[in-house]
């Protein structure tokens, strides 16, 4: 599914000297368990198998360099994308140290059980949510679960601001038009849309993408903002009033930020509203029927954070009854399937989950994975600060630390 280019993630000058000093051998064609698998360092002591091809190099740098043999799904198919349990556990086999899995796939604790069956002592999610992974099975079974924080954030907060500009100035529907010729000429009510200009944003689940979102609509289109999360956002509140003191000296006026108390406060102020929280039970619907009748007509709903947060089967109802609201959506609560009557739904933009789709950020996800599982079959210990990915992402591979940059079940193992 990558393209070629995709091999060659390296920016700046220093590291595609690196690059140049360390080339990954072209693998070997071979099969796990009648499955094809492409093989780097096939002579290399621990087996790590990753369900899919990951784009970049230095992830493998970092597998093989730590002298393991690197075994990585190469089916290929429609009926592959998503892989089965059943070929899951195939290419696990009878030996697998370590293992890179997808957010596509449902790591419960059959998989689990099998991987520690395995002598597996190091698994990572090539993501930084984790709702796919059965965390309590894993610990249970002695088995660390690393995910990838630190590389995402401004690629999924761009993808964000992107959706609610296409939907606010209708660029899809008008991009459509265009292309089925229907342009006769300039008119005064041709797509017409919403200013974000001086507006209000709404942001529910102000983490990092949901602050650094925030910041985009802010000191882009002055916007002010509104949040809703379970704990009060002070550095950030203070950073938007340091920015509304420098408009103010400008002569600008400036903006606010407030937090709601509920979400029933904050939907009807806003223009926007953005979804960033994480997934779980408590936020399963989190947007439904209900919450939609209290938004505006002409506001613009964007989730980047995980389908099911949004009641699919309310929204689309609620697009067909109020032809100015717009969606924009890069998740699904059935993805890769979309509810009856959305794709219908000319005021909505919808995208297959491509929030974290920069090479910057897959590139990243990668070798941060990479480092989690290389680190944990050494035995070394996990990275303090896993949002401070840089160390592992720059540099020469030997100067990376020694350590697994994220495992969100480290303490629990007592290996924090
Ligand atoms: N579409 C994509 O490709 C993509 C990419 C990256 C992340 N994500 C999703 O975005 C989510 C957020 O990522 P992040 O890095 O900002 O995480 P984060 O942990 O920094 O932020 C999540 C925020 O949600 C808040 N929250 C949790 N439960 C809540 C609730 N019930 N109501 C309101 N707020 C609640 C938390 O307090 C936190 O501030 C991830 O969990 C992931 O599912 C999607």
């Amino acid at each position: 599914m990558f393209a070629a280019p995709l091999r060659s993630l390296v920016r700046s000058p220093a590291q595609q000297r690196l690059r140049r000093a360390f080339s990954v051998a072209a693998p070997v064609s071979s099969t796990a368990g009648g499955i094809p698998v492409d093989v780097y360092n096939p002579n290399g002591g621990k087996r790590v198998v990753v369900t899919k091809p990951l784009p970049g190099d230095r992830w493998l740098e970092v597998l093989t360099s730590s002298g393991n043999r690197v075994e990585v799904c190469a089916l290929k198919g429609d009926e592959d994308t998503i892989l089965s349990e059943a070929k899951i556990a195939t290419l696990i086999g009878d030996k697998c140290d370590g293992m890179i899995g997808q957010l596509t796939e449902n790591w419960n604790d059959a998989l689990f059980a099998k991987l520690k069956a395995s002598g597996c002592c190091a698994f990572s999610n090539y993501a930084v949510g984790y709702n796919n992974v059965d965390v309590d099975a894993a610990t249970k079974h002695g088995i660390p679960v690393g995910n990838t924080p630190g590389v995402l954030t401004e690629t999924t907060a761009e993808i964000g601001a992107a959706l609610t500009l296409a939907a606010a100035r209708r660029i899809v529907e008008a991009d459509t038009f265009m292309r089925a010729e229907k342009y006769l000429g300039w008119l005064p009510t041709l797509f017409v849309g919403q200013l974000l200009q001086g507006g209000t944003v709404g942001i529910i689940g102000a983490g990092r993408i949901g602050q650094a979102y925030a910041r985009m609509m802010i000191e882009g289109h002055k916007m002010n903002v509104v949040y809703y999360d379970l704990a009060p956002q002070p550095a950030f509140e203070k950073y938007v009033s340091d920015y509304a003191d420098l408009l103010e000296k400008h002569g600008e006026a400036r903006v606010t930020c407030t937090r709601a108390s509920t979400i029933e406060e904050l939907l009807p102020q806003c223009d926007v509203v953005s979804l960033h929280t994480v997934y779980n039970a408590e936020t399963k619907h989190l947007i439904n029927a209900a919450r939609l009748s209290l938004m505006k007509p002409t506001s613009v709903l964007v989730n980047t954070a995980r389908g099911p947060v949004v009641d699919e089967v309310a929204l689309v109802a609620h697009l067909q009854k109020n032809p100015t609201f717009q969606a924009a959506l890069d998740v699904f609560e059935d993805e890769p399937a979309m509810k009856p009557g959305l794709k219908e739904c000319p005021n909505s933009v919808l995208v297959p989950h491509i929030a974290s789709a920069s090479l910057y950020t897959r590139g990243g996800m990668a070798t941060l994975a990479a480092c989690n599982v290389a680190a944990r079959l050494r035995g070394d210990p996990t990275w303090p600060t896993p949002e401070n990915a840089k160390p592992f992402l720059e540099g020469p591979v030997t100067g990376i630390p020694a350590m697994s940059p994220s495992i969100v079940n480290a303490k629990a193992l007592g290996i924090a």
